[in-house]
């Protein structure tokens, strides 16, 4: 199984921290934002990691991650998404790095207190398809929003006005390969991206979604300026990847 980690966008909605540079490289508490989702897929055991940059300094990426030997990987790849056309068009650059392998996604901004190695192996038996994490939250509008019916998801909206459920569909995907058959067939949404909502129903139409329940802490860090602090004091508070 490979891993992708995605960190393109403009994060504007952390504007001016991320005027000038990229929002996964912001501190978050002692490590900037993209250790944490790169720490997560090594914990799950994924050696080979693509991340998926863009936007402002692209660059220091490299600088800062150079060949993943600080997470105890022997190499790491990068892909360049020259606009920011969305979660799902950042996917769709990995189609030549996952070759016939099942992927697992994490958005660079997402931080998941408790290892999700034991879903990551279950899904890697599950013969194809697709996985999401759902997580309860107070504020689901800013989310895309599962709606679960006789324990499947049936679908999922993304930032709804209504929510069906206060259910979010945290920033961690698993598929199968044909996920970049479905990014082929998307049409951009009004906010004029590829949306990962869509991909997702995609996989909930044919059936073929799991779902599992987050256990621990999970932060969206670029969802606000307050979430970003908040996230902060999360990290800090409950020792986030402690491993130094
Ligand atoms: O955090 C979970 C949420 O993430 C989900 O509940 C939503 O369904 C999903 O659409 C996403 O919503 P956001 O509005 O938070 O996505 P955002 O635009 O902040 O992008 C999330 C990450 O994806 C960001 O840290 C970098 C990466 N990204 C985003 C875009 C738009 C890219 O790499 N390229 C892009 O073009």
């Amino acid at each position: 199984m490979k891993g992708i980690v995605l960190a393109g966008g403009l994060g504007t909605r952390l504007f001016p921290l991320t005027k000038i540079t990229n929002k996964h490289l912001l501190p978050i508490y002692n490590k900037p934002m993209i250790y944490y989702p790169i720490q997560t897929l090594v914990d799950a055991g994924i050696e080979d990691i693509m991340i998926v940059t863009g936007g402002n300094n692209a660059g220091d990426f490299l600088k800062l991650l150079g060949n993943g030997s600080e997470f105890g990987l022997k190499h790491l790849n990068f892909a360049y998404q020259a606009k920011e056309g969305g979660i799902a068009e950042a996917v769709g650059l990995c189609e030549y790095f996952a070759g016939h392998d099942k992927v697992i996604i994490i958005l660079g901004d997402n931080i998941l207190e408790n290892s999700i190695a034991g879903d990551v192996k279950r899904f890697e038996r599950q013969e194809g398809g697709a996985m999401i994490f759902l997580k309860k939250v107070k504020n689901p509008r800013e989310y895309g929003v599962a709606e679960v019916r006789d324990g499947r998801v049936i679908n999922i909206v993304e930032k709804p006005q209504n929510p069906a459920s206060d259910l979010a569909v945290i920033g961690v995907y698993m598929y199968d390969n044909r996920v970049f058959d479905i990014v082929k067939t998307l049409k951009p949404s009004k906010r004029n991206e590829l949306e990962i909502t869509d991909v997702n129903n995609a996989y909930i139409g044919g059936g073929q979604m799991s779902y599992s329940i987050l256990d621990g802490g999970w932060a969206d860090a670029g969802e606000s300026i307050d979430a970003y602090n908040d996230t902060i004091s999360f990290v800090r508070e409950r020792q986030v990847n402690k491993h130094d």
